[in-house]
């Protein structure tokens, strides 16, 4: 039975009535009756998610490849290296989006129009830079808004984001000491 709501304090579900809930629905995995969120709406912007960090880590893949000239080395070391973490987060976020029911899409067709950062077209070290520098501003101003969204409806997703954007303040870090070594300006061009 629910218990009353107290003023002053969030709800408690006593243990018997958690177990028992839990082993209703099974169908319906991770996602219980106290879930706040639009699983289906979530399960969008997740696929949103994924396409982003695709497209990241096709991006840095691909530079860490044809990044070429003085002192490159470390630029590519620093690209692969991000390429792979953009790679973890894929999975995080496929593995959320099947467990609250959805089916995660890595369909290439239309995946630089789901995502919300772009493959970007740079031709040189410091363009690449740039562009990542660019992609990762975007996806932790975008990260940063889906925290706020989801708040206390679901904890589970925005705990994964919350990891996730610490990643991505590193990147972008990274790519601005980058671009400090190679260019001298301190900041981006306002
Ligand atoms: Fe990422
Ligand atoms: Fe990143």
């Amino acid at each position: 039975m629910a218990q009353p709501v107290s003023k002053m304090k969030p709800f408690l579900t006593d243990v018997k009535t958690l177990r028992d809930r839990a082993r209703q629905h099974l169908t319906d995995g991770a996602v219980t009756s106290t879930y706040q969120g639009d699983v289906d709406t979530t399960i969008e912007i997740l696929q949103s998610v994924l396409a982003t960090e695709i497209v990241c880590v096709l991006r840095y893949t691909m530079h860490a490849v044809a990044a070429a000239g003085i002192s490159s080395e470390g630029v590519k070391a620093e690209f692969a290296e991000h390429a792979k973490e953009e790679a973890q987060h894929v999975n995080q976020v496929a593995e959320r989006i099947n467990q609250l029911g959805g089916k995660p899409n890595f369909n290439p067709a239309g995946l630089e129009t789901r995502s919300a950062s772009e493959y970007g077209k740079a031709d040189n070290l410091v363009e690449m830079i740039k562009e990542n520098l660019i992609a990762e501003r975007i996806a932790i101003d975008h990260y940063r808004e889906l925290i706020r969204y989801f708040g206390n409806d679901d904890p589970g997703t925005r705990t994964m984001l919350e990891g996730i954007l610490i990643v991505e303040e590193e990147h972008a870090n990274d790519m601005h000491d980058l671009l400090v070594a190679h260019e001298g300006h301190p900041m981006l061009e306002k």
